[in-house]
């Protein structure tokens, strides 16, 4: 979501204007409502809020303009908790006279108990977001403290999970407070006036001099002061720095495309979707799922139905589902399951997974097994969309909006989604696991941390790319869950360099594809960790001295400490370790910076690739 705050000098309607220009340029953050809140000299609140795009709500103010005032909020909204709708839109009433108005950022983990505190305790409910917790929660804090920061401290101290706060009070025009944890909150430092914002994009237009706030802080803006805080009470400082961007690179947080950024963003796509989904004691609780654990206690067989890169985290799936349940899982191309004749039941769960949740070819399967009789799940990171409407039950991943047209952090939330059910299902069922769902999701929960540390290793992988702008055909080979990994590497590289790429599972080339090794031929190998079973390891390093023999260049994506493939390869590509089956999570990063760096040494459109779509809603 986009987040921006002002306070001015002067009472001329400014602080609608500044928000909203804002807001434009946050559109990118999300782009499924959007909503304003602004203190009038006169004491009260004025707030408008619409599902949308930010045009709807344009309109709506201009048709019905509040009155002028100097302290506003504005949120434009990528839906988590509660579809995309008017009464969901942010910002968010609370109090007995509906005297406070926040927005918000990410997802307070533990909204349903403190939701259930507050309808015992008589508090009226108008959403189904998290959000609204939160302005109940600031309002009780004021009416018992009578100061707005007092309030924001006392309410984050009930909060878990990720969020930037920004609230207002009807009583107090020029004050605008602001709380983060674990999500981005930038304060814009002007004269006479201050800015806050999910990033500097929400007031590059006013201002270069900008306060990053550090973890668990409160911030306080007036406009001619800027007070800072820690969760403890205790005043904390935060540095300002100038920002050097312009206002394109802004909104792409300073990088030159929208793919590097979400490639940049996995880690916390991927920790966003772990969040708020085990409980207490560890176990995985997705009750989100509507679906009565007896059915899902009854499932014979899984099929998932998806597109393109969907499909793969598909295919990724397949490998850990059936280790963990002994389910049978298959997977199928939406538009090809469709127009076959699938054996579907009742008893059989049909997982789709979309990005988007609008691909006409994944929403024709799932409405063709529904009619068949099957369960339905929706795996999807758009709130709202028409996937999960006609599914039985969704299961969002949470990546935030993804704008390249090639997908990057979502593939990674689709896996870390998945593995979520086919660990949920593993629990259901009881008996003897093949593995502890505890002992894998603590080691799931570790994930993120290396995906970043795999980002700070690619200044190699960015070099190989450039050397090879020229290069025609690129082969990509792994097996088990590599073989999902080297299919997406190849995807990556036709559609973002239009090169020829193909994927193979690296015991069938010498089938067949190992006569197209020649001299100097690329190929990508991605080597399991030695702990996988089945020799796979073993295995795989002989497939590259077999290639090697026959003159390929060969580029390994091996574990750290992994020397066995050193006299093979012609470069290493090192990732951290993980269990054999969460490696995709690691080993696709590098794969997907080669690709968008031959497409930039290419000289090509990394965000929107000739001939693609973003979402295809033809079948
Ligand atoms: C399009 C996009 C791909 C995407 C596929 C599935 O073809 O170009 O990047 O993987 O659709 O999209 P979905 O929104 O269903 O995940």
């Amino acid at each position: 979501c986009g987040i921006v705050g002002y306070v001015g000098p002067r009472v001329d309607g400014t602080a609608l204007d500044v928000v909203m220009e804002g807001l434009a340029r946050l559109e990118y953050r999300g782009y499924d409502s959007a909503g304003v809140a602004l203190v009038t000299p006169g004491g009260s609140i004025a707030m408008d809020k619409r599902a949308g795009k930010l045009a709807n709500l344009r309109q709506a103010l201009e048709s019905n303009p509040p009155p002028e005032s100097s302290t506003a909020i504005g949120h434009t909204r990528w839906a988590t908790h509660g579809g995309p709708t008017d009464r969901n839109a942010h910002p968010h009433r609370g109090g007995a006279d509906d005297e406070i108005a926040v927005i918000h950022n990410g997802i307070i983990e533990n909204f349903h108990q403190l939701k259930t505190q507050l309808l015992a305790d008589g508090v009226e409910f108008r959403s189904e977001t998290d959000t609204e917790v939160a302005a109940h929660l600031v309002a009780r804090e004021f009416a018992a403290t009578g100061d707005l920061t007092e309030a924001m401290l006392r309410a984050v101290q009930w909060l878990d999970g990720a969020f930037t706060l920004l609230a207002v009070h009807a009583g107090r025009p020029g004050v605008v407070v602001g709380a983060r944890r674990n999500s981005p909150l930038v304060v814009g430092l002007g004269e006479g006036e201050n800015f806050l914002g999910s990033d500097v994009a929400a007031f590059i237009g006013h201002t270069r001099m900008a306060l990053e706030l550090g973890q668990d802080q409160i911030v306080t803006i007036t406009p001619d002061s800027c007070t800072v805080i820690g969760f403890d009470g205790q005043p904390a400082s935060a540095t300002a720095y100038e920002v050097t961007w312009d206002a394109a690179a802004a909104e792409k947080g300073g990088y030159p495309t929208f793919m590097e950024k979400e490639i940049e963003e996995q880690p916390r796509a991927v920790a966003d979707t772990l969040l708020g989904r085990t409980d207490a004691e560890g176990n995985l609780s997705l009750d989100e799922l509507r679906i009565p654990e007896e059915k899902l206690r009854a499932v014979e067989r899984v099929t998932i139905v998806a597109c393109g890169t969907a499909a793969y985290a598909g295919t990724v799936a397949k490998y850990a589902i059936e280790h963990w349940t002994r389910i049978p899982v298959e997977v199928a191309l939406a538009h090809e399951f469709r127009y076959s004749d699938p054996i579907v039941d009742e008893r059989t769960l049909v997982v789709s997974i979309s990005q988007s949740g609008e691909t006409m070819d994944t929403l024709m399967a799932v409405k063709h097994a529904r009619d068949l009789g099957a369960l339905t799940v929706s795996v999807c990171n758009t709130l709202g969309s028409t996937i999960p409407r006609e599914s039985d039950a969704a299961l969002y991943t949470h990546a935030g909006p993804e704008i390249a047209v090639a997908s990057t952090k979502a593939f990674l939330a689709q896996i870390a989604a998945c593995y979520l059910l086919g660990l949920y299902l593993a629990q259901l069922r009881g008996g003897a696991y093949a593995e502890d769902p505890q002992a894998v999701m603590k080691e799931l929960h570790d994930v993120p941390d290396k995906i970043a540390e795999v980002l700070r290793r690619m200044d190699r992988v960015k070099e190989i790319a450039r050397f090879m702008a020229d290069t025609r055909a690129v082969l990509f080979l792994g097996r088990n869950v590599g073989f999902p990994v080297a299919l997406e590497g190849a995807l990556k590289l036709k559609e973002l360099a239009y090169i020829h790429a193909e994927g193979f599972a690296a015991g069938e080339l010498k089938h067949g594809p190992i006569a197209l090794i020649e001299p100097g031929q690329p190929v990508f190998i991605v080597v399991p960790g030695p702990d996988t079973p089945h020799e796979l390891h073993r295995k795989v390093v002989s497939n590259i001295q077999e290639i090697r023999a026959r003159g390929a260049r060969t580029i390994v994506i091996a574990q750290d400490g992994d020397t066995d493939v050193e006299p093979y390869a012609d470069e290493v590509i090192r990732v951290p370790h993980t269990m054999p089956l969460l490696q995709p999570l690691l080993t696709v990063v590098p794969l997907q910076v080669f690709a968008l760096h031959l497409s930039t040494a290419k000289g090509l459109d990394v965000d929107q690739p000739r001939n693609l779509a973003k979402s295809v809603t033809v079948e």
